[in-house]
């Protein structure tokens, strides 16, 4: 039986596209990642594609690894701040939703609550939050650490960071504002509430200075899936991104983060399990084909080795590219994300040569990544969507604005025709448009009778 609601899409935005050698092709803007244009021109056609949102992924450092390398490849090294690009975009667009990145290992969570409550604000309640705790060394070497923190402090620290920012976002309650010029009276006194928090990681007092979200509160999205993970995003996301490899793995991993809400009082249709997954399409499979050629062509020995590298936390400086992964190199435990080592590590361990895992991820980041026609993506997604391993999909386009100008010219008719893909948004705001419920105001939900 077809499932009753539409499938979500989001537009995952590295400047120029997933692959490194996007910003290559002849169809970019070289200046994009210093001037508005090119991701407002993003924005706009996600917007009148009628995608959920863009989704901007970051990580608060400039990459380490083989100056060659990295001299070649701008994905890391020059990008705006995510959470000043939404503010800007959310004021020259309508109707699309921004998910932005933000550590709460290096935040305050006072400040993050502010910045985004601002931004739902500013967007008309179109501001999304997505929670990591951050994943590459080269992030704690700008906050005072020698490398990133444990994985455990990690998560403690981000579990009371999200408990602080929701306390915040609830300090006035949605009718606390009376803004009567004729009594005088702003707000109702009675309505604006102190958090007094005092935890292991923070002491906030509170209230957050701004009125409550347009939204009731920016929704959440999360990243990252270990168990404290799991755990997190069961009990706070609205939104999942998970690049778990196939179809098995996404549908496991759906139902385990699902399968946790229950205990917290959550409905599973409050939480968006939406995959990354890169697609090649063409008119045909040989046009798909060629467009990925033509990135991998143009893919320096280089920086496929730091890229590959940067994704198992390894250094592959000089490693053969016809000679197996050189295992050696594998670090026994990621310090970083253990869902996304997990992904990959099971493939590398196949014995395919580093030439060969350099094209695949490339091509396919973990490998839940299709290249071909039209209706070979729809087909793709129907089964993901129809078999709930998916609720939607983040859109890891290669190069950008072309793969995203082939999907919505190619795939979003096909997908329509199916009945899997909204002709319309149905409200304003990016919660009414995921189909969220809106949270309750805990002070107001405090006054209920029973
Ligand atoms: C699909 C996915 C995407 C991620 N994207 C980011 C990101 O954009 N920035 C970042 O700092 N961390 C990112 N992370 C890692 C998170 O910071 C995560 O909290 C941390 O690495 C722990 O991940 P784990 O729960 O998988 O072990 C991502 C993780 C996953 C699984």
């Amino acid at each position: 039986m077809a499932r009753p609601d539409k499938l979500k899409l989001g537009t995952f935005v590295y400047t120029f596209g997933f692959n490194p050698a996007a910003w290559r092709h002849p169809d970019v803007d070289v200046n994009g990642a210093n001037r508005i244009d090119h991701l407002l021109n993003v924005a706009k056609m996600s917007e009148a594609a009628k995608f959920d949102f863009m989704f901007l992924a970051d990580s608060p450092a400039a990459a380490i690894g083989d100056p060659e390398a990295l001299s070649r490849s701008p994905t890391k090294m020059n990008r705006f701040e995510p959470l000043s690009l939404i503010s800007a975009l959310s004021v020259l667009t309508e109707r699309i939703g921004f998910v932005a990145t933000a550590s709460t290992s290096f935040y305050e969570p006072f400040n993050l609550a502010r910045i985004f409550a601002s931004i739902d604000h500013l967007s008309g309640g179109r501001a999304c939050w997505n929670v990591v705790t951050s994943d590459h060394d080269e992030t704690g070497y700008n906050y005072n650490f020698d490398g990133l923190p444990p994985h455990s402090w990690r998560y403690e620290r981000g579990a009371e960071f999200v408990d602080v920012v929701f306390g915040l976002w609830d300090s006035y309650e949605p009718d606390a504002l009376i803004l009567d010029k004729a009594s005088g009276l702003y707000y109702d006194k009675d309505k604006l509430h102190t958090l007094n928090h005092k935890g292991t990681h923070f002491q906030v007092r509170g209230p957050l200075n701004i009125a409550a979200s347009p939204q009731g509160r920016p929704v959440i999205a999360q990243a990252g899936g270990s168990e404290p993970g799991m755990e997190l995003a069961a009990r706070t996301a609205e939104i999942v991104f998970s690049l778990a490899s196939s179809l098995e793995r996404n549908k496991a991993f759906a139902e385990n983060v699902k399968g946790r809400m229950a205990k917290f009082g959550r409905q599973t249709s409050d939480l968006k399990m939406m995959p990354g997954v890169v697609i090649n399409v063409g008119e045909t499979k040989a046009e798909a084909q060629a467009k990925v050629n033509f990135l991998i062509d143009n893919l320096h020995p280089d920086v496929g080795r730091w890229m590959l590298g940067e994704f198992l936390e390894t250094d592959l400086s000089g490693a053969a590219l016809d000679e197996p992964f050189p295992m050696e190199r594998l670090p026994a435990e990621p310090k970083g994300s253990k869902a996304l080592f997990e992904e990959l590590t099971d493939y590398i361990r196949k014995g395919h040569t580093l030439g060969h895992l350099i094209r695949h991820y490339a091509e396919k980041s973990t490998g839940n990544g299709i290249t071909g026609t039209p209706t070979e993506i729809a087909d793709f997604m129907e089964e993901w969507f129809e078999a709930g391993a998916a609720d939607g999909f983040i859109l890891m386009c290669p190069t950008l604005p072309a793969s995203l100008a082939d999907f919505i010219r190619l795939v979003v008719p096909e997908l329509r025709r199916r009945g899997l893909f909204r002709d319309d948004y149905e409200g304003s705001t990016l919660r009414e448009n995921l189909g969220l419920s809106l949270p309750a105001n805990r002070y107001a939900a405090a006054r209920q009778p029973g």
